[in-house]
């Protein structure tokens, strides 16, 4: 039986992303968004965190999880 804090570590979802911080927080104003597709990063294991650079296959591969990106279309008019 592990004490209830113990159990919360060991479910920590953000591993190393800005730890110095008491909350990640990003701010992406819509206006910047200048390509049609930008991707987002949801599994915290992006090294250009907060985009996607798909280290959410590795992730997926070794854990069987199913994590992936969050993905900002822009219609081109
Ligand atoms: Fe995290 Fe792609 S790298 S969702």
């Amino acid at each position: 039986f592990l004490p209830k804090k113990k159990k919360q570590r060991d479910s920590l979802i953000n591993l190393k992303i800005q730890k110095e911080n008491p909350k990640v927080v990003n701010e992406i104003d819509i206006e910047d968004l200048n390509s049609s597709n930008v991707c987002y990063c949801r599994c915290w294991r992006s090294k250009t965190f907060p985009v996607c650079d798909k280290s959410h296959l590795k992730h997926n591969e070794l854990t069987g999880d199913n994590v992936g990106p969050l993905i900002l279309k822009k219609k081109i008019l």
